[in-house]
């Protein structure tokens, strides 16, 4: 139920700081240390290659999760589009574990990709929302994302939760090879769930960017580098189904091969700066939009002078800002959909779970 809410989206997003928490208490034991199934850490070991096969923000998750399970674990990691690898499979190396990421369980594109593997005899693990679902059923292992159900069409307590079990998961692989992890899962969740109520609690300052920006414009791009990236590929994912904006999320340094020539006067750039070695260069794309006339709304871990409005960002380690970041661009998404007058919670031509090819 919505409660005191008018919308399941807006409900969902506050409630992401206790999701965090719960995933915390059900990943852990009593002495601390990260609980997981033995058989689930062998697959992993046994395996020469992680597929990550995902669609939409669940795919969103997989590109954060590779980063982890490179960065931390260094086990090689692809990502792919479930409908794409369906019919377009690429060399696979020799002992392949697949990792499905879906909030639903039901993602037919998704089921496609495991029948295959399932037929060429690969592991399989799911990441759900939903234990009971088809792919949970179909995978030899399952990971619960205790997200608690998501009603909103637009995903956003399932995709922090994807990446924080997945964080979970990418140190309990590196410990188990061996490897210090940059971070400490647990202790890093907990910050970053004070870190989302702490933004959850600036409705109002997103509110005002989302009208500010967003009211009357025809488009939207969204930028950022490395870890920002891939977030911001979600943000602009979140706007476009619930806004009917034309949203694009660009990797910073590419706009100089194509994007920027739709730069013009008052165009909304928003711009995600979390990560220190392309600080300087993102920086640079933000210079290069305004004095093309964008207005840049600039998402960051620190405060500056430069034009624009800013969101700073409370600070949390810097291999896992995205489950931070992508709050402020929900919000936005959210109020910009609202003040536009759509149909937050079930955008026109879209379903929750997408169960047809
Ligand atoms: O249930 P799944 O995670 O497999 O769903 C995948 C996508 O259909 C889903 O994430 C979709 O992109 C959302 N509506 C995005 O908000």
């Amino acid at each position: 139920e919505k409660g005191t809410y008018n919308h399941f989206m807006l409900k969902e997003i506050d409630e992401q700081p206790f999701v965090i928490r719960n995933i915390i208490q059900k990943y852990q034991n009593e002495n601390g240390d990260i609980k997981l199934e033995p058989e689930i850490r062998s697959a992993i070991r046994e395996a020469d290659r992680l597929y990550i096969i995902a669609a939409g923000t669940s795919y969103h998750a997989g590109l954060v999760a590779k980063e982890l399970m490179e960065k931390e674990a260094k086990i090689p990691t692809e990502v792919h589009i479930a409908s794409e690898f369906l019919y377009n499979e690429p060399l696979l190396s020799k002992k392949p574990l697949f990792i499905f990421i879906s909030q639903s369980g039901e993602t037919a594109d998704c089921r496609g990709v495991l029948v295959n593997v399932k037929k060429h005899g690969f592991p399989s693990l799911t990441i759900t929302n939903v234990p009971g679902s088809t792919l949970s059923r179909e995978a030899d292992f399952t990971l619960h994302t205790y997200a608690g159900p998501e009603i909103a069409v637009a995903s956003t307590k399932a995709y922090t939760a994807q990446m924080a079990v997945l964080s979970i998961l990418a140190m309990d692989s590196a410990r188990a090879k061996g490897i210090d992890a940059r971070f400490n899962a647990m202790q890093e969740l907990g910050l970053i769930a004070n870190a989302m109520e702490a933004l959850c609690d600036q409705k109002d300052k997103m509110e005002q960017i989302a009208r500010d920006y967003m009211y009357d414009t025809r488009n939207c791009f969204f930028i950022g580098r490395a870890l920002d990236y891939h977030v911001v590929l979600e943000g602009a994912l979140k706007l476009k189904e619930i806004s009917y904006i034309q949203a694009e999320g660009f990797a910073g340094g590419e706009l100089k091969h194509g994007t920027i020539a739709l730069i013009e006067e008052g165009t909304p750039v928003v711009a995600v700066v979390t990560q220190p070695h392309v600080n300087g260069n993102i920086r640079g794309n933000v210079q290069e939009v305004i004095a093309r006339g964008a207005n840049a709304c600039i998402i960051s871990t620190e405060a500056t002078e430069e034009k624009g409005d800013h969101i700073v960002l409370p600070e949390v380690h810097e291999c896992l800002t995205p489950l931070v970041s992508i709050i402020p661009l929900q919000l936005i998404a959210y109020y910009a959909a609202l003040h536009r007058d759509c149909d937050v919670d079930k955008p026109r031509n879209l379903a929750k779970s997408v169960t047809v090819e």
